[in-house]
């Protein structure tokens, strides 16, 4: 099994190794057949699933105003599907309304409405923000990974498996760091679990606050 190898002197390395497997326990598995499912959806299709189901909290291009409902516009439909599968399953923790627009649909609906969203625009970053050291070089002593080794240096993640965090509501990180940490999520990849578990409550909401600031979207 292939997965993604970091080290903490170097933030370049993941990605180059091909695709990464997100491990059994982390939610949906990515086979081939998901990727290859994922990969067939028709994005139109999804347009109209979008504007019955999603519009209200995410709006049809992905962008949302409530700062504990992310924005998706531009995340690649695989990370999509996956956390909407999560959502159905179970597996990720959602609220009601969100879990609710998961259940009695067909798989097909949701890599659907996931192409969809994928194919809306996002603006990677608009600002020169200086990233707190914990994103650029971890902390080795507690074994905390470099976020940007897998985010990216700009936030812009590694598609298809690594979503992109620039431009992310704040709130909606803060939330989901705190759930990494006290495992509620774990859907997460492990190492970077690990990484986000060793980490205090103010460095978790100084890392969403710088992403939010890189703006974008
Ligand atoms: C009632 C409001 C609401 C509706 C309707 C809704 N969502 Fe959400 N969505 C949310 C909230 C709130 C979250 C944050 C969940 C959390 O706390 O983990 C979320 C999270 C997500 C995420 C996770 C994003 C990430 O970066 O991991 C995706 C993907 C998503 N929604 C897609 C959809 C799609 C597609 C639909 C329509 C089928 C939909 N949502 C309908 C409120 C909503
Ligand atoms: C080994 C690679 C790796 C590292 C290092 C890593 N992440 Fe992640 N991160 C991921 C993957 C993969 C996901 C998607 C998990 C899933 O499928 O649910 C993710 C998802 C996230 C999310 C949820 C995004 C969303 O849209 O809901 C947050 C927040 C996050 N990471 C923060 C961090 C922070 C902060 C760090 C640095 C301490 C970090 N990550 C380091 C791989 C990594």
């Amino acid at each position: 099994m292939r997965r993604c190898t970091v080290s903490v002197l170097s933030v370049t390395i993941c990605g180059l190794l091909g695709p990464l497997t997100v491990e059994a326990g982390s939610g949906l598995a990515l086979t081939e057949e998901v990727i290859s499912f994922v990969s067939q959806a028709d994005p139109e299709a999804g347009k109209d699933f979008a504007q019955k189901k999603c519009i209200r909290c995410h709006g049809l291009d992905g962008i949302s105003k409530d700062a504990a409902t992310p924005h998706i516009s531009g995340l690649s439909a695989l990370y999509h599907y996956k956390q909407l599968k999560d959502f159905q399953s179970g597996d990720r923790y959602a609220p009601r309304l969100m879990r609710r627009s998961c259940q009695n649909v067909t798989d097909q609906d949701l890599a659907n409405v996931a192409a969809w969203y994928a194919g809306q625009p996002t603006i990677p970053t608009v600002n020169t923000v200086n990233p707190p050291d914990l994103v650029r070089n971890g902390d080795p002593q507690r074994g905390i990974l470099a976020c940007a080794a897998c985010h990216g240096q700009n936030g812009q993640g590694m598609p298809p498996h690594i979503p992109g965090l620039a431009a992310q509501h704040a709130e909606y990180l803060t939330v989901i760091m705190e759930r990494y940490r006290d495992g509620t999520m774990p859907t997460g990849d492990p190492v970077m679990l690990q990484s986000v578990m060793a980490m205090t409550g103010e460095e978790t909401d100084q890392v969403a606050e710088y992403y939010q600031r890189l703006g974008g979207r």
